[in-house]
């Protein structure tokens, strides 16, 4: 969480730190702060709430400065205020931070009693003033930020500026992403590509416990031991077009409807009559998966239920035991991992703090390989990972997940599938039968969105509403939590997704006039237990809004709505299910006035724990 963007060039660069941190605004929204040099002054200027206020402070007081630094934040320590907000500016450097300083404390007093001022309760005002400490004894800046570096416990992505040298940019990375982004004769570091895009596509990933120095014309990276690290360059192939909302009301809005070509670009070049090309896993080969027992997946919100689905289809296409787990869950406790087992991590991101903390624990258990699947190319995830499968869903900037979720759907599928050939688990029919399914996926995401008026329309019967359940069986029990999740997280709805077998042990006790319940009922060969379980729930009064395909013997009366969806082969339901529940949760949120995009206390990247 929180984002950064700094420059050092031969121009003012506030409204370049300004437009970057507005593209990285997904991953904290808070407050916002930039500060500048212009003659060996720092110009800090700071504001709550959004990105645009921030800019128009900017605008009313001005910010000129060939090298500066910008942050939007996701608190952690202390409340969202200016005073909280970044850069935090100890005499003459100022620095951001985006992560957690865990010792901050005993270095804080230890920092008093030398006598330090402290105006905020952020654990960054500690690090610049410990910073400030070291430069008081050390021989450069350089010398005193890896010293303070080795003090600090915790999670960091830094970016510092001192006034009495405008033309040096620090950086540093750990447990925090950051890249460089290298332009000519102007050089920027950013939490995300995104950021940087408008001004360079050529970029540098920073690794963990790595430190930049960045001038107009050099980038110098070093280990914390102060030796220097060659590194290679990296074209990025996103553009700033990628990152509009063009038409669109909402960048929510545009990824729901840009599920038709994201899934399209999942496929591409990956299916090859009745294969998939060896090329989708990065890093695989035709024996990868032949001997692996057992599968875990680890993940979180959105991604661990990508994983959910994914478990009901790996044992169904592989016959390999597999388990999903919630990251911040299995990082903190005793796994037995059975021999011969593949580690999978799911993440949009792929910087996801508790995400990335199981992979680094898996490495140390005895898994035989991990695999990462992500829609972010160079993300820690994909750099630490032994194979990759991109989701290919292209950048998401609504902090609600949509197509990537999707795409990750789709991904697995074809992970289970080429598994499943590689352990001789699947029948040729099965496998030519499902892949011609999954080729009709783009076209038959484009009929499901045709449900959108119809969904606006139903929708304003929620609003108003302050919770709702979602039903699902099999398959469709992760897409029922996935569907609460999204109306939670974006109308501010109470919801609660459950298996619907599982409704008579104490969920039902909520049923009444009051509580709309949305059940996930596709054609499919659960339909008729799904069906039983509904009848309890309308016998206690629901309101039911049963999502399902023309066929089924769902009635629709006063009780009950029926949103009919195009037939649909029965495992693709999970993928193509999704979209009407993203649609309901869009269409909530508008009528109940929140904001879509950014929704409050929550951020896109989740880079600590
Ligand atoms: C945050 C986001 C969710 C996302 C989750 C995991 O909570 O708001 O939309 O599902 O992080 O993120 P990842 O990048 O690992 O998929």
């Amino acid at each position: 969480m929180c984002g950064i963007v700094g420059a050092v060039a031969q121009r003012n660069v506030s409204q370049i730190l300004l437009e970057g941190l507005s593209k990285l605004e997904y991953r904290g929204y808070d407050s916002a702060g930039i500060c500048c040099i212009d003659n060996n002054q720092l110009h800090c200027i700071k504001s709550t709430g959004k990105v645009k206020n921030l800019k128009e402070a900017v605008k009313e007081k001005s910010c000129p400065g060939f090298t500066g630094i910008a942050h939007t934040r996701w608190a952690t320590h202390g409340i969202p205020s200016e005073t909280n907000a970044h850069p935090h500016i100890c005499d003459n450097l100022a620095l951001v931070h985006n992560g957690i300083i865990e010792n901050f404390a005993t270095l804080k007093e230890r920092l008093i009693a030398e006598g330090y001022n402290f105006k905020s309760q952020t654990d960054t005002e500690v690090l610049v003033c410990l910073i400030h400490s070291h430069l008081k004894k050390a021989s450069n800046l350089l010398e005193a930020f890896l010293q303070a570096l080795h003090e600090v416990k915790g999670s960091f992505g830094l970016a510092l500026i001192d006034k009495n040298d405008p033309s040096t940019l620090y950086a540093a990375r750990s447990g925090s992403p950051l890249i460089i982004g290298l332009g000519i004769g102007e050089n920027f570091i950013a939490s995300d590509s995104l950021a940087l895009l408008p001004v360079t596509r050529r970029f540098i990933y920073l690794e963990e416990n790595e430190i930049a120095v960045l001038t107009t014309e050099n980038v110098k990276v070093y280990n914390l031991d102060g030796k220097k690290i060659e590194k290679s360059e990296i074209e990025s192939d996103l553009d700033a077009e990628s990152i509009s909302k063009g038409p669109y009301r909402h960048f929510m809005q545009k990824e729901i409807y840009e599920q038709p070509q994201s899934l399209q670009n999942t496929l591409l070049g990956r299916l090859d009559k009745d294969d998939i090309s060896l090329e989708t896993v990065v890093g695989i080969d035709d024996s990868s998966f032949k001997d692996i027992d057992a599968i875990q997946i680890v993940a979180c919100g959105t991604s661990y239920h990508a994983g959910l689905v994914g478990k009901y289809w790996l044992e169904e296409l592989t016959n390999i035991p597999t388990n999903v787990e919630i990251a911040s869950e299995y990082r903190y406790r005793k796994a037995v991992v059975r021999n011969n087992s593949l580690f999978i991590t799911i993440s949009q991101s792929g910087e996801t703090a508790d995400t990335l903390a199981s992979l680094r624990l898996a490495k140390q258990q005895n898994y035989k390989k991990s695999l990462c699947i992500c829609n972010v190319n160079g993300s820690s995830l994909v750099r630490e990972s032994d194979y990759t499968l991109f989701t290919k869903a292209g950048a998401e900037i609504g902090v609600a997940s949509t197509k990537a979720f999707t795409t990750q759907l789709l991904s697995i599928l074809l992970l289970a599938l080429l598994i499943g050939k590689q352990k001789g688990a699947i029948s040729q029919a099965q496998n030519h039968e499902i892949l011609e399914s999954i080729r009709k996926l783009p076209a038959l995401t484009q009929e499901f969105l045709a449900c959108d008026k119809e969904l606006a329309t139903l929708s304003e019967q929620f609003s108003g509403k302050h919770h709702c359940l979602f039903l699902g069986r099999g398959v469709m029990y992760p897409i029922a939590l996935e569907g609460a999740l999204k109306l939670k997280e974006i109308s501010y709805i109470h919801a609660e997704g459950y298996a619907a077998g599982e409704l008579k042990h104490g969920p039902i006790a909520l049923i009444d006039k009051e509580m709309p319940v949305v059940v996930v009922a596709p054609d499919n060969s659960l339909i008729d237990k799904l069906i039983s379980n509904v009848e309890e729930v309308r016998a206690r009064g629901a309101l039911l809004y049963v999502f399902t395909t023309k066929d089924t013997q769902f009635k629709a009366d006063d009780q009950t709505k029926r949103v009919n969806l195009p037939a649909c082969p029965e495992i693709l339901q999970p993928i193509l299910f999704t979209i009407p529940l993203q649609l309901l949760s869009y269409h909530c949120a508008v009528i109940n006035g929140t904001d879509v995009d950014q929704p409050r206390n929550l951020a896109k990247s989740v880079t600590v724990e």
